[in-house]
């Protein structure tokens, strides 16, 4: 069994941890490189309670790229510094999957493009957890048949961006099957009396973003019809969640190129 070599960035985070565990209960990946402004210097193992020996955090990517050669970069950091990483990938030309959430849809399209130049695999996905993608698939359908959607995201207070990329996926899905969606039974003219009280717009739906403790990802896009609505909910109970979705993208991203946004393009849904 050929093994894929995996260099994760952002592994000292909360999706970086589990991420390294995850990928150490795999026969065919193999954790070669870990990178962190935190934890530098520690071995990733001791870190994660695993036992993995010879892989120390290291705070420089592009060095640490040259030395350790992966071929699939696995990215769960903050929005800012995948800016900064983004140049690093694709001078060095290694296969991305790309978890951090934050890219403006600008930054998406160049991106894109510059993988396809180069001949570079790229996956991003806001959510890796495979009950998401179908809630955004089921959502997308509901979408044909009921005139009017909202969204509420529930995510831990530490998350640093909203609305949330799933909640943002979720919505482009809906207007994508339905442009009139919020509007065909006329415009929404109730009168905020606090500002931001029917939350953000995307196309015409409303996203409301919700951050407690306790929470880690959730979602419900409700739709409503005549006379009846329709809830489709997920609820991601731990990080572990996302990690069957995330090895499934390594896989694929290790033997193909070109450029995919969301774990759908690779599902066969
Ligand atoms: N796509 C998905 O399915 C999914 C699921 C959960 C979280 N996320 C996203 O993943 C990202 C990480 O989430 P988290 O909960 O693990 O956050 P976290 O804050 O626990 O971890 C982020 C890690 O990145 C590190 N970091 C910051 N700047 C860095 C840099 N320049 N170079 C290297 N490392 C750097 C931090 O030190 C930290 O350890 C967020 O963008 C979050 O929204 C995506």
């Amino acid at each position: 069994m050929d093994t894929i070599r995996v260099l994760v960035s952002g592994a000292a985070g909360k999706m970086g941890q589990e991420l390294v565990r995850a990928i150490h209960w795999e026969e065919d990946l193999k954790l070669v490189g870990a990178c962190d402004v935190s934890q530098v210097g520690v071995e990733v193992g001791q870190m994660c309670g695993i036992d993995l020996s010879g892989v120390v955090m290291e705070r420089f990517l592009s060095r640490t790229l040259d030395e350790s050669l992966p071929q699939v970069v696995c990215d769960f950091t903050h929005a800012d510094a995948l800016r900064g990483n983004l140049p690093v990938y694709l001078e060095h030309q290694v296969s991305m999957v790309i978890g951090t959430t934050g890219l403006r849809t600008e930054e998406l399209k160049d991106l894109e493009k510059k993988c396809l130049a180069n001949n570079i695999g790229c996956l991003v996905a806001p959510n890796f957890a495979i009950g998401a993608v179908l809630m955004m698939q089921f959502a997308k359908t509901a979408a044909k048949y009921l005139e009017r959607a909202e969204i509420i995201e529930f995510h831990h207070p530490q998350k640093k961006d909203a609305p949330s990329g799933t909640a943002i996926k979720t919505a482009e899905g809906i207007m994508e099957m339905n442009r009139e969606m919020n509007r065909g039974v006329g415009e929404d003219k109730t009168v905020e009396l606090v500002p931001g009280a029917r939350g953000g717009r995307i196309g015409s739906v409303n996203i409301h973003s919700v951050r407690l403790s306790g929470f880690v990802a959730h979602q419900e896009v409700i739709f409503g019809g005549e006379g009846q609505t329709l809830t489709i909910r997920h609820d991601s109970l731990s990080r572990v969640s996302f990690m069957p979705g995330i090895i499934m993208a390594i896989r694929d991203l290790a033997s193909h190129k070109g450029f995919y946004y969301g774990l759908e393009k690779i599902l066969d849904l």
